[in-house]
């Protein structure tokens, strides 16, 4: 069969290089896809922020199953003009991708349906935002309603910078388009968890956890990125944790959502802190949902992903999850990005990348996130540049678990590999590897 994947980072890598293990396939193509993916699929250019360039895409190619990666496609609406095209497509509509693209939707369906989250005050004004403030403590969370590539969220230690970070986010000042609505929320302190459901509509299965690396500098210093690294481990989540998760929030959204009219079909990840409580317990409470696999946890889970993954796109799309027995491989897995230099804040592209052939022979997969091709060569083009994934089901003499393995693969792939101004985080893991995984 032929497989569309739209998107072209990291994540859309990984989905390419799982689509060509499966005996299934026979055609692959991306859109608009990078430098890597282009060794393994058909790259066809488009615009994902361009819906009527995409269903060009489709109408031209004809695929039979077409599988949408970012958020931005999803929530213009792609998936819905598939549907109506009788095409099959794996990703919720844009009704149900709302679950990420409005903070505020979220948060009110989650009170709905006593899903656990943090307090929170949906503001529309400066005025709501001070009428609310006092029935926050000091430390407050101000996050901006749409989608913001990880911009909208200021953590705030007092009510005096809450009121600024809600100033700028409603004069645009922080996201270059001013906000109609804004989110403030009670600060929760803890360790975070990402827990990735799949569901068909009806039935909601786990897929994996993982954890990922937000901040730019070691030790989780400096601004948020996109997501500097992320790893899976055997043990990051016990069987009784999945369990509560599945039945305190991913099943719970996805019969919500379909009794209110907006089956949830597609990747829920469901972005948990594990909030510490005053009395020393933890409570599992939802930070945020995503619609969509997450970059770069993406990397790392598919690495491990030993079922057929055309399989669980049709279980998804037929409504058949529940009989799905997903298989992962034993053990543990990591991916660390190589980002540009800047990254975070502005890039120059273009800068050749060298020693991509040497990592051929080493146990690691380089997804591209941000590459492109030029005079021959491949260049860096975005600020996330390279996910050097690597996965381990054994410990060996010089790493005592299978995550130290993994790791120790791709930090050698890393070190064959360099452009102007690479940087990279050396503690993928950490916390981890400080709790013995
Ligand atoms: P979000 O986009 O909502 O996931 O927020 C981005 C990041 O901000 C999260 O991964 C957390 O690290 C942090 N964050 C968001 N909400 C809270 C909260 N209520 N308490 C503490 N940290 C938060
Ligand atoms: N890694 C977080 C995300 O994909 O949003």
């Amino acid at each position: 069969m032929k497989v569309l994947v739209i998107g072209g980072g990291g994540r859309e890598h990984a989905i390419v290089w799982a689509l060509s293990k499966s005996a299934r396939v026979t055609e692959i193509v991306c859109a608009p896809g990078n430098a890597g993916i282009a060794q393994s699929a058909r790259c066809v250019a488009v615009n994902t922020g361009d819906l009527a360039a995409m269903l060009r895409v489709v109408e031209s190619e004809r695929p039979a199953l077409t599988v949408v990666g970012p958020e931005l496609p999803l929530s213009l609406g792609l998936v819905d003009e598939l549907l109506r095209l009788g095409l099959r497509v794996f990703g919720p509509t844009q009704a149900a991708a709302r679950l990420e693209t409005s903070k505020s939707f979220a948060k009110d369906f989650m009170q709905r349906h006593a899903i656990p989250t943090a307090a929170y005050a949906v503001c529309r004004s400066l005025d709501d935002v001070r009428r609310q403030l006092p029935h926050f403590a000091a430390s407050v969370v101000v996050k901006a309603d749409g989608l913001a590539a990880g911009k909208g969220v200021v953590l705030c230690n007092s009510h005096a910078e809450a009121e600024q970070a809600a100033t700028e986010i409603f004069s645009g000042a922080l996201l270059g388009t001013a906000e109609k609505e804004l989110v403030l929320e009670e600060f929760l302190d803890g360790e975070e968890l990402s827990f990735f459901a799949l569901c068909d509509g009806k039935h909601a299965v786990a897929l994996a956890a993982a954890q990922d690396h937000k901040r730019i500098g070691q030790g989780d210093t400096g601004p948020n990125t996109g997501g500097m690294g992320a790893y899976t481990a055997d043990g990051l989540m016990s069987a009784e944790l999945e369990q509560w998760l599945l039945q305190n929030v991913a099943q719970p959204v996805v019969d919500q959502m379909a009794r209110e009219g907006s089956p949830f079909q597609g990747i829920l990840f469901c972005g948990m802190m594990m909030a510490r409580q005053s009395d020393g317990s933890i409570r599992p409470m939802v930070l945020e949902f995503n619609a969509r696999f997450g970059d770069p946890e993406t990397e790392a889970i598919l690495v491990r992903l030993e079922s057929d993954i055309v399989d669980l796109f049709d279980a998804a799309i037929d409504g058949t999850a529940d009989r799905l027995a997903i298989r992962m491989r034993p053990g543990a897995s990591v991916c660390v990005i190589a980002a540009s230099g800047g990254y975070p804040g502005k890039v120059v592209n273009g800068k050749p990348i060298n020693g991509l052939d040497s990592v051929r022979d080493l146990e690691a997969v380089v997804f591209h996130a941000g590459t492109a091709a030029k005079d021959g060569a491949i260049v860096t083009a975005g600020g996330r540049v390279l996910a050097v994934t690597a996965v381990s089901s054994e410990p060996t003499p010089a790493a005592t678990t299978p995550l130290q393995n993994a790791l120790a693969k791709a930090y050698a792939a890393l070190e064959k590999i360099s452009f102007e101004g690479m940087q990279f985080r050396r503690d993928i893991g950490w916390r981890a590897l400080r709790d013995g995984l």
